[in-house]
């Protein structure tokens, strides 16, 4: 049979422009098969039946952690590998000076050998996926082939995938190409090893035709390229060209108890800093309840009303496991009781999963993540610390309905924080939005520890997009600009915040975690306008008794500190932002040199 045939034996759609591209790529790649994937749950008993077979998928104890499965990755392949990933838009200048770059035509030309019979020995898998709910105003399709059966499980949790999706791409629609492969077809008679992947790894995106094509990298945010490679880089260049943003933010529901009514904000944060802690947020004050919409995406558009709405175009988590704990966030405990994927993490002897951090009592014994025996005297880690579950949206005690809502949620404040040591305030109120752009500009986090009055080496990480910004970053403020303008007065509010602040002596100033609530109670009484706060240098900041402090005991002294604002230490930074923002030449907005010289002029003043 060629392969055109074998695409259209078992095709459940007759949209030729797929058949016609899935034929392509089956021709390139040769597969042994092709399988239509269809979603449903037949699909995931087959295919994780299969994988335990071969022995690359581990069943947990049913009774401990039903419908679970431990993954071990090869342990060259355990994160994403940006020196590896590639904007290829036809001009170097749209990739801008974050970027790696490489020409259309020249990307395709190095990677032609590579995926010349690249899924010989495999099956290829026929994945449409919908970001966001089907038909909805800020929803996309997309379509990923993939030869690795762990991407299919992992996208069926991660996305709506399946028929619905499928059908929603119709001729002459617009939707995103993505192409994965593990790399290096089998041998004759050769059976797939636990963990296929290949030494030479690429990740590569052409904005210009919305596609993705990624080669010898089975894990995470390199495989399930509906997250960082669709919903991010080649989102945000859609995103330009098209009026809306796609963004490394949570997204959150706060209901304020007594009155009802519902506010929805979002918040961008590097890694590291507690994104996932803080889209399953327990307040500790009364007065508010706090529901989960979203953990790391949000795509926002402007609605018919002109405010601006969000989704998360996701379907499930795909969490760091280290640091989940019962008492850090023991909401993602409660979500991860089954139907989860585990990867990389330890398997206990009766056969459920544990990570650091996952208990206070650390087992006695173990297998580690490399498969390999392990007690608390082996003197290594059990978890790889970038072990990860990939678990559906909706086991989440603390899920919002909205998150079902077609046309998303109106959004009334978005947040950007780093893990800054010094300088940066737990809370401050942005003067405007183009402020608050350039807040998120120089959003960033301390790599060494300050001398007084200095800021100590920062690592930038503008909007938390520093890795995922698909095209020029100045061009991305400059739409940041453009789509404030476009909402004027209906703009949600821009705070900026950090919970990370420090004393001279290196303690934390803010107990943070569940507390970061009182933050969050500011931040909404402040966009109710019933808090005036007080206007400093780099923004408006509770006033005194404005942030609630009932039943925790931060010192008057500690409070100070959280607030203060050094100009010396300040203006050393504003020289470093210069610097920063140099190397975008003159692609950078006047706006934020602009408002780089405003924040001087009030640091003088101050
Ligand atoms: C992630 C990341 O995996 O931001 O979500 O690195
Ligand atoms: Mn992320």
């Amino acid at each position: 049979m060629t392969f055109a045939e074998i695409v259209r034996a078992d095709a459940t759609t007759s949209n030729e422009e797929v058949l016609a591209w899935v034929t392509e790529v089956a021709e390139l790649t040769r597969p042994d098969e092709v399988v239509w994937c269809d979603g449903s749950q037949a699909e995931w008993n087959r295919i994780t039946g299969e994988m335990v077979e071969a022995g690359t998928l581990i069943p947990l104890n049913k009774n401990l952690r039903p419908g679970s499965f431990l993954a071990r990755s090869h342990p060259d392949d355990v994160a994403r590998v940006e020196d590896r990933t590639f904007i290829c838009s036809t001009d170097e200048a749209d990739a801008g000076p974050t970027n790696n770059w490489m020409a259309p035509d020249a990307m395709k030309a190095e990677l032609t050998p590579l995926f010349e019979g690249s899924m010989r020995g495999r099956t290829m898998y026929v994945v449409p996926f919908s970001m966001g709910p089907v038909g909805g105003a800020i929803t996309q399709l997309g379509i990923e082939l993939t030869d690795s059966p762990y991407a299919v499980l992992n996208m069926r949790i991660m996305t709506r995938m399946g028929q619905a999706a499928l059908d929603g791409i119709t001729p002459g629609s617009e939707w995103v190409r993505t192409v994965h492969s593990v790399g290096a077809p089998l041998a004759a008679g050769e059976s797939d090893v636990a963990w296929p992947c290949n030494s030479t790894k690429y990740i590569t995106h052409f904005p210009e035709t919305l596609e993705v094509w990624s080669y010898g990298s089975g894990y995470g945010g390199n495989a399930l390229l509906s997250k960082k490679c669709f919903a991010l880089r080649i989102a945000s260049v859609m995103g330009r060209n098209e009026g809306w943003l796609a963004e490394h933010m949570l997204l959150l529901k706060l209901t304020n108890t007594e009155t009802g009514k519902a506010y929805h904000l979002s918040a961008a944060f590097p890694s590291a800093c507690g994104k996932t802690n803080l889209a399953m947020l327990q307040p500790t004050i009364p007065g508010w309840k706090v529901e989960t919409i979203g953990d790391d995406i949000a795509w926002l558009r402007p609605g018919t009303d002109g405010r601006l709405y969000a989704i998360n175009p996701e379907a499930g988590f795909f969490g760091v496991a280290p640091g989940t704990g019962e008492s850090t966030n023991p909401v993602a405990v409660e979500t991860l009781w089954g139907n989860t994927i585990f990867t990389n993490v330890a398997l206990t002897d009766d056969g459920d999963v544990w990570w650091e951090g996952k208990t206070d009592e650390v087992p006695a014994h173990l297998i580690d993540w490399q498969g390999n025996e392990w007690t608390p005297e082996s003197g290594r880690v059990a978890a790889h610390p970038n072990s990860r579950f990939t678990v559906p949206i909706q086991q989440t005690p603390t899920l919002a309905q909205e998150w079902y809502e077609q046309n998303g949620v109106p959004i009334d404040a978005i947040l950007f924080g780093g893990r800054r040591a010094t300088n940066v305030p737990l809370v401050a109120r942005s003067l405007s939005w183009e402020h608050g752009v350039f807040v998120g500009a120089t959003i960033s986090s301390e790599k060494t520890a300050a001398q007084e009055g200095t800021v100590g080496e920062l690592r930038r990480d503008p909007f938390a997009m520093l890795p995922f910004c698909g095209y020029n970053m100045a061009d991305y403020w400059g739409h940041w600009l453009d789509m404030g303008r476009e909402l004027g007065d209906q703009a949600p509010k821009i705070f900026q915040v950090n919970w990370f602040r420090k004393g001279a002596d290196g303690r934390f100033l803010w107990p943070g975690f569940g507390e970061n609530s009182r933050v969050i109670d500011w931040i909404i009484r402040s966009v109710e306008g019933s808090v005036e706060g007080r206007e400093t240098a780099v923004g408006t900041v509770p006033a005194a008794g404005e942030l609630n402090l009932d039943g925790i005991d931060v010192p008057e002294a500690d409070l100070e500190e959280l607030f203060s604002i050094d100009a010396a230490s300040w203006l050393a930074e504003a020289d470093l932002t210069e610097e920063f923002f140099a190397q975008f030449g003159d692609r950078l907005p006047a706006a934020l040199t602009g408002q780089l010289e405003q924040l001087r002029q009030r640091l003088g003043a101050a």
